[in-house]
């Protein structure tokens, strides 16, 4: 075979067969297909599309082009969930117990984030003496132990979808359905979930911003774990504004533990009990997503899942006492309000914005190296359809440098009034 072929076989909208894609795969990996070669490929992909046969073919070489995570000696149907991404997005923290509260095992695998905020293991790191770097050995004996442990993603996990992932960033070919599904679920896949819930963000803060597009991607990954034996169901969410109120590494964490607590935010609350109600059935624990809700609530309530994130804490070196004093977690020097520059209702909070005013906060990564500020962010007062007047508090800044001009510039620009009532956008698209 010869890599010129396959890139002209995609560019003229053929079909390549398994062993074909293979070897492009298995190629680009031992360094014989060169950049310029894989990259005409992206870019043939990117206009042409791909099979939905394809696209497994593609994610089953990603996944098996690494280590793959054996899980198999924790008892039950392990179910992971992951989420496309989105601006303030700090559900995993909270899912994680809530399901392991109910007896299911959850061995999660998360990564860094690159991007608005840190991903679920830079929140967490906000915890003093939190560990996210344990052996494989270890994140098993913890899982049996409590039901739960969040680990840092393994560096050799998929890591065709790390190389050709950096090739897709800096080529213009990252927003394609096949390759965005393919690239989320080997990694999904390598690490072992027997079943797996998606939850596919749609509106300004998301890859997806069509619903359209979105509802396509999570059919694309629904199929395709579907096809390589992995249970798979998805959600498609709003991201039209952030989720939740804070967006930042710490405020997060506190968001987090005040849901668990069952005083978070509306929205946040809602999709993680859509979310956990999903994992629940796939998991055989209840009949019904009804019956599974009502148990999630109850182990919120009563404070079991708390207590499950409070072992899972110790069990990794955390300390417990920031669940019950949040005030330990890292605190910015500055907190600054952003005045409401109108009378009337909020229409919009473009999330994308919210999260890059995080980022230049210091909240997210530029570059693959650069080191996160864990206590800066943005605190929400008001969301979509909130009454505000002129001057009112719409956010608060939390930064550890005084002049945040640009910052409290691009808030108040995010924000978009209006001045007849405005109905709330449902937070569940499908
Ligand atoms: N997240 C991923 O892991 N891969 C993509 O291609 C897009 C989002
Ligand atoms: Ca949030």
């Amino acid at each position: 075979m010869r890599m010129v072929d396959m890139i002209a076989k995609k560019r003229d909208g053929k079909e390549l067969t398994p062993e074909e894609i293979q070897f492009v795969v298995n190629g680009y990996v031992s360094n014989e297909i060169p950049d310029y070669q894989m990259s005409a490929f992206l870019m043939a992909v990117y206009f042409q599309g791909m099979s939905h046969a394809e696209t497994a073919q593609l994610t089953l070489a990603m996944a098996s082009s690494g280590d793959r995570i054996d899980l198999s000696t924790i008892d039950g149907i392990k179910v992971d969930k992951h989420s496309t991404g989105g601006v303030g997005d700090t559900t995993s923290i909270i899912l994680a117990p809530l399901v392991a509260a109910l007896g299911i095992p959850v061995a999660k695998m998360s990564g860094r984030g690159l991007g608005h905020t840190g991903g679920t293991i830079d929140k967490l790191e906000a915890i003093p003496g939190y560990r996210a770097e344990v052996s494989e050995e270890e994140f098993i004996r913890l899982v049996n132990q409590n039901k739960l442990a969040i680990v840092g993603q393994s560096g050799n996990l998929a890591p065709a979808d790390k190389m050709i992932y950096g090739l897709r960033d800096v080529t213009a070919t990252v927003n394609s359905i096949p390759l965005i599904a393919s690239s989320i679920m080997s990694k999904k896949i390598a690490a072992g979930a027997d079943a797996i819930v998606l939850d596919v963000k749609t509106g300004s803060g998301a890859f997806m911003k069509k619903f359209e597009d979105a509802r396509l991607l999570a059919n694309t990954m629904v199929e395709i774990g579907n096809q390589v034996g992995r249970k798979t169901m998805a959600v498609i969410s709003d991201m039209s504004q952030p989720l939740g109120n804070a967006i930042g590494n710490a405020l997060e964490v506190k968001e987090g533990i005040e849901t668990l607590q069952g005083r978070g935010p509306a929205d946040l609350t809602e999709l993680c009990l859509v979310l956990g109600s999903k994992m629940i059935v796939l998991a055989e624990k209840a009949e019904s997503e009804k019956e599974a809700r009502e148990l999630l609530e109850k182990v919120m309530k009563s404070g079991e899942a708390l207590q499950v994130f409070k072992q899972f804490l110790a069990a990794q070196g955390g300390d417990v006492s920031v669940v019950d004093n949040p005030e330990k977690l890292p605190k910015a020097v500055y907190q600054i309000p952003v005045a409401s520059p109108e009378n009337g209702y909020v229409s919009a909070i473009k999330a994308d914005e919210i999260g890059t005013a995080a980022m230049l906060l210091g909240a997210g990564r530029v570059t693959k190296e650069s080191d996160i500020d864990l206590s800066v962010g943005v605190m929400l007062h008001k969301k979509i359809g909130d009454r505000v007047h002129s001057g009112e508090s719409i956010a608060t800044i939390h930064s550890n440098v005084q002049n945040v001009s640009t910052v409290m510039e691009k808030i108040v620009k995010a924000y978009r009034f209006s001045k007849e009532k405005i109905d709330q956008i449902p937070l569940i698209r499908g």
